[in-house]
């Protein structure tokens, strides 16, 4: 409370009423409320002394409003920032509910206006396109999206609860004279040593043959079933982890041939290799992976591929969420591709996308096209919360490059 209004009003109002409510009414846009206390006591001495707090109280007993923002000169400003022209007492108002959140009666108090008044002010904000509202239950008048003061860290324990460890092969194309069995037997060491929790791999386990000229002469064991056999004896063994592979386009060759599928009968052979269908998503530990052997050759931008086979992923996941075939929960979180032989991560469009790298070194075929090998792999660390939302990811690349062994067969 100011000290106007501690004031006490001892001045008669009802002593020649009609005449002072005239005065008001006359003076309303002309004197200020101090201004007009001073000129009623001068003209009705005999009432009392009239102040301008007991001038401020009256004049709406009477129904006699002052136009917002008063009638000082200059009583509009130009919002510096917005431009838009606002009277100082919405400016005010504008001010403290940036701040806090007011009643009405609180902004009344401190204008010293009436309640009315007041909620004329905040039409004239809303007007001017200010989200002022009032809130039901607390009667509060609210700015929304008031500038935030206070802000204060999420709980990050529960984004990070689950934890998963995974390994991200491809393309070992055993039984091709330039296969890197050596290096694949010291990944697969390290994955048990890093507790990887499954591994996937992305295709062409195997070299297939007759898939281009030439081929022959880079590959040292012919015909489906010896290849099969050879896979079957030295891809490495564990017992700690699975690993699901899916076929890629030199393991379908021997489909499209003799209807004869290696990757499968290689897994009926191992329980530690599972065969998975490729390009289906399938989901472990709560994480949902798309795998997929693409074709083609490297475009002249590396990310561009992954780019554009997430771009057709999201609209075969939107048709098939339509025709409901897939629920929005399964939709996978992690994009893998095989094939091109190279390493790269992306996050785009809300997957975590990989091009897997591979265990084969160079190859003619491969050279003609002018592409380079990149020989390794990923374990990736993966932490996310009870609804698999990934959170965080640790990504090791192991390059293996540098190690490459010439005929390692
Ligand atoms: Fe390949």
């Amino acid at each position: 409370m100011n000290e106007t209004t501690k004031r006490k009003d001892t001045f008669n109002w009802q002593h020649d009423k009609e005449k002072k409510k005239q005065f008001l009414k006359d003076n309303l846009l002309k004197l200020t409320d101090e201004e007009m206390a001073i000129e009623i006591n001068k003209r009705w001495p005999e009432d009392g002394r009239a102040t301008k707090g007991s001038v401020v109280k009256q004049r709406p007993r009477w129904g006699l409003l002052k136009p917002l923002g008063g009638i000082q000169k200059n009583s509009s400003i130009i919002s510096e920032s917005l431009g838009i022209v606002l009277e100082e007492t919405q400016k005010q108002v504008l001010e403290w509910l940036k701040k806090e959140s007011l009643s009405v009666g609180e902004i009344s108090r401190r204008l010293d206006r009436s309640k009315e008044t007041v909620i004329k002010i905040l039409d004239n904000l809303r007007k001017d396109g200010y989200e002022v509202s009032l809130e039901e239950e607390t009667r509060q008048v609210v700015l929304e999206r008031e500038i935030k003061r206070e802000f204060h860290s999420i709980e990050l324990e529960p984004l990070y609860r689950k934890v998963c460890k995974i390994m991200l092969i491809s393309d070992t194309h055993l039984n091709s004279k330039e296969q890197q069995l050596t290096l694949l037997h010291t990944a697969y060491a390290t994955a048990e040593k890093e507790k990887v929790h499954y591994a996937i791999h992305n295709g062409d386990l195997g070299e297939g043959q007759g898939l281009y000229r030439g081929q022959e002469e880079e590959i040292f064991n012919f015909g489906a079933d010896n290849q099969a056999d050879y896979i079957i004896d030295v891809y490495p063994r564990t017992k700690a982890f699975k690993t699901y592979i899916i076929p890629g386009s030199h393991d379908w060759i021997w489909m499209k041939k003799f209807g004869y599928n290696i990757v499968k009968k290689v897994c009926r052979e191992r329980e530690d290799l599972v065969y998975t269908p490729g390009e289906r998503s399938f989901s472990l530990r709560g994480l949902t992976f798309e795998t997929l052997h693409p074709s083609g050759g490297m475009p002249y931008s590396r990310g561009y591929r992954l780019q554009k086979l997430i771009e057709g992923a999201i609209g075969d996941f939107i048709t098939r969420i339509r025709a409901k075939q897939l629920l929005p929960e399964n939709i996978p979180q992690f994009y893998c591709a095989g094939h091109l032989h190279t390493a790269l991560w992306m996050s785009y469009l809300g997957f975590h996308a990989y091009m897997v790298p591979c265990f084969q070194s160079q190859t003619t075929y491969l050279r003609d096209k002018g592409h380079h090998p990149q020989v390794g792999f990923y374990i990736i660390n993966v932490y996310y919360d009870d609804d698999g939302n990934v959170n965080k990811i640790k990504h090791d690349y192991y390059d293996y490059t540098s190690q490459i062994k010439k005929n390692d067969y």
